[in-house]
């Protein structure tokens, strides 16, 4: 076990920290100039509309990905949790495609949807980590994500590595569909450029997070429930952080969209019951900063995740490098957080009480 984790104290923490090298394997093979190649997919047609359906933080990772599949694809997505879709009658559309993600690839719930969807007829795209699992072979094509095998309960690394494929599903279909558009090329140019920048950034990143994390889990050790909050891209994020601070650390937290405080959560707001915030520099930061801001002229305490070359008068302030991806830096540092939080608090940091790996039960 110790050589295993190579020297670190829990497999969770050698699992955040290997992100810079889970996002350039990521990558390898999947990049010919500026094209994305996911030739597993070359044989189906491109979708009229896409339906994600996954559990737990895989479902977070799909819905954080409706953003970009509709911003570079401009296909619609519906994102839904496995376990509602299954007991439904949900209507699909003719032309539409269905995603499943998951981690270990034997989610019961998520295997459930997947053979119900090909039961209809539809193609399902299984997007997973785990060679050879039942979701990647049972999948019509399968999209496997390179994060090496993940052994502590919470996931870390496989998200990010779910966030990437599905980031390049979404400028793969857009090359499909506006393969001579000069303009839709150009962005997708961009967007690939800061992907590729990420591995090094974060790996500058991340000992500056770990500080960051540690002090800031002492700090607000005292909290009995937390709110996470994010708008546009940082909303599923905020759902992320608020799952990975309750399964790790025992301590109750909501994740909820910023602009979704004022109908009736920010009542529960009080010295006690802190925020996590997360203001990213895009054409959402405004308004989330005025979400903070109401926060605090109600004495609550927040955290405020901010990229550098923005601000906000806030006294806990967490800055992360600029980048136009910043979701790829706020997760470690969400992660960090519960990581420290839960080590500071002495729980179970690998193998969290009432947890399993793979939920292989319905
Ligand atoms: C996340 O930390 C959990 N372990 C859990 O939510 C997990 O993501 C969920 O059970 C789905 O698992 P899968 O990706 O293997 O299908």
């Amino acid at each position: 076990q110790g050589a295993a984790k190579d020297g670190y104290k829990h497999f969770m923490l050698k699992e955040i920290m290997e992100q810079p090298k889970v996002l350039r394997d990521c990558l390898v093979g999947r990049l010919q100039d500026d094209r994305v190649c996911l030739p597993e997919l070359d044989g189906l047609p491109v979708p009229g509309s896409i339906r994600i359906i996954a559990c737990g933080t895989s479902y977070n990772a799909g819905l954080w990905s409706q953003y970009y599949l509709e911003q570079f694809a401009e296909i619609p997505v519906i994102v839904e949790i496995a376990s509602e879709f299954r007991y439904r009658k949900p209507i699909l559309k003719a032309d539409e495609l269905i995603v499943v993600i998951s981690q270990s690839g034997e989610t019961a719930d998520t295997l459930g949807a997947l053979r119900l969807c090909k039961e209809k007829g539809y193609p399902v795209v299984g997007i997973c980590n785990v060679l050879g699992s039942s979701v990647a072979r049972e999948a019509s094509a399968c999209l496997y994500t390179q994060a090496g095998p993940e052994i502590s309960v919470a996931s870390t690394k496989a998200m990010l590595s779910q966030m990437v494929l599905l980031l390049l599903l979404a400028l793969y279909y857009g090359q499909r569909k506006n393969a001579d558009c000069s303009h839709a090329k150009k962005l997708r140019a961009g967007i690939l450029n800061e992907l590729k920048a990420l591995p090094e950034i974060l790996e500058g990143a991340l000992p500056v997070m770990r500080d960051k994390a540690k002090k800031f889990a002492y700090q607000y050790a005292y909290a009995k429930s937390f709110f996470y909050l994010g708008r546009g891209t940082a909303y599923s994020l905020a759902l992320e952080g608020a799952l990975k601070l309750k399964e790790l650390s025992y301590i109750h937290a909501e994740g909820y969209a910023t602009g979704e405080i004022k109908h009736g959560p920010i009542a529960l707001i009080d010295p006690d019951f802190p925020t996590f915030a997360l203001a990213f520099d895009d054409d959402n930061f405004n308004k989330v900063c005025s979400g903070i801001l109401e926060i605090k002229s109600r004495q609550g305490n927040v955290i405020a995740l901010l990229q550098e070359g923005t601000e906000l008068e806030n006294n806990d302030l967490w800055y992360i490098p600029q980048t136009k991806l910043p979701e790829f830096l706020a997760l470690p540092a969400m992660q960090l957080f519960s990581y420290e939080m839960a080590d500071y608090l002495g729980k179970d940091v690998d193998q969290p009480r009432n947890l399993a790996k793979s939920v292989t039960v319905e």
